[in-house]
């Protein structure tokens, strides 16, 4: 994964390199939006903290601290034009540590593994 300076300010702003370490921070599952709003606010992704109408703004922050689609790893990559981010790790209904499945769209059962493998 690509770590930006962007991140890593992320974390040490926030402390987190000390929680991810402390095995009490694994204990709840969290929902991922609130892990990074813990971070950086509602308006890490969202402008002013209000959801944009088509989740373009959202897709830029993501992409503008984790890297783009086009510069992951071989889960990501071959989405880069065809997805957001959101449609794989949607902030407010998946969980810090989800791994997101293939099954939902492809119907060959591919997995990520298989996907890293090749
Ligand atoms: C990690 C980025 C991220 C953070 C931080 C975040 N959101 Fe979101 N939010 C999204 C994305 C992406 C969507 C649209 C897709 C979806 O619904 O998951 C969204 C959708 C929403 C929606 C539209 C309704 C819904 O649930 O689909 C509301 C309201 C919302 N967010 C409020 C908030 C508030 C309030 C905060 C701060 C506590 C927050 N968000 C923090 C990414 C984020
Ligand atoms: C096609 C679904 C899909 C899309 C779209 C997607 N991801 Fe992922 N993501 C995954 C899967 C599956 C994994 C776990 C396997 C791996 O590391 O590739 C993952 C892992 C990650 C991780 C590492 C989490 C960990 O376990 O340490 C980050 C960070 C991440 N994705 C961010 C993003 C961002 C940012 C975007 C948009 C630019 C994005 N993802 C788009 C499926 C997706
Ligand atoms: C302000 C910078 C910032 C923005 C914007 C941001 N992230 Fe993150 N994200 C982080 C940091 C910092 C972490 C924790 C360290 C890590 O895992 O890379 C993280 C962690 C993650 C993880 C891994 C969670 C796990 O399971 O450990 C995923 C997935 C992820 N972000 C997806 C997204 C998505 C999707 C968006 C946009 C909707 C987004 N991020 C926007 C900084 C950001
Ligand atoms: C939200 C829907 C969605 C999910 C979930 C999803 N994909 Fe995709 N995937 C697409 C779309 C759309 C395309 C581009 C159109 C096409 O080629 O089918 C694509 C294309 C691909 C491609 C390149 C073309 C091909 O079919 O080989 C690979 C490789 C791929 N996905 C792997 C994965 C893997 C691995 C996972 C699970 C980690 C996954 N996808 C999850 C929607 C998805």
């Amino acid at each position: 994964m690509i770590v930006s300076n962007k991140i890593l300010s992320a974390l040490f702003g926030a402390g987190l390199a000390a929680l991810a370490l402390s095995p009490a921070a694994m204990a709840e599952p969290q929902e991922l939006a609130e892990m990074h709003a813990e971070m950086d606010g509602c308006e890490a992704c969202h402008a002013d903290g209000e959801p944009s109408a088509d989740g373009a703004y959202e897709f830029e922050q993501c992409q503008s601290c984790h890297g783009t689609l086009a510069e992951m790893d071989a889960v990501h990559k071959p989405h880069d034009g065809n997805l957001v981010c959101a449609d794989c790790h949607a902030p407010h209904s998946s969980n810090v540590g989800d791994k997101p499945g293939c099954d939902s769209c492809h119907d060959d059962g591919r997995t990520a593994e298989s996907a890293l493998k090749q």
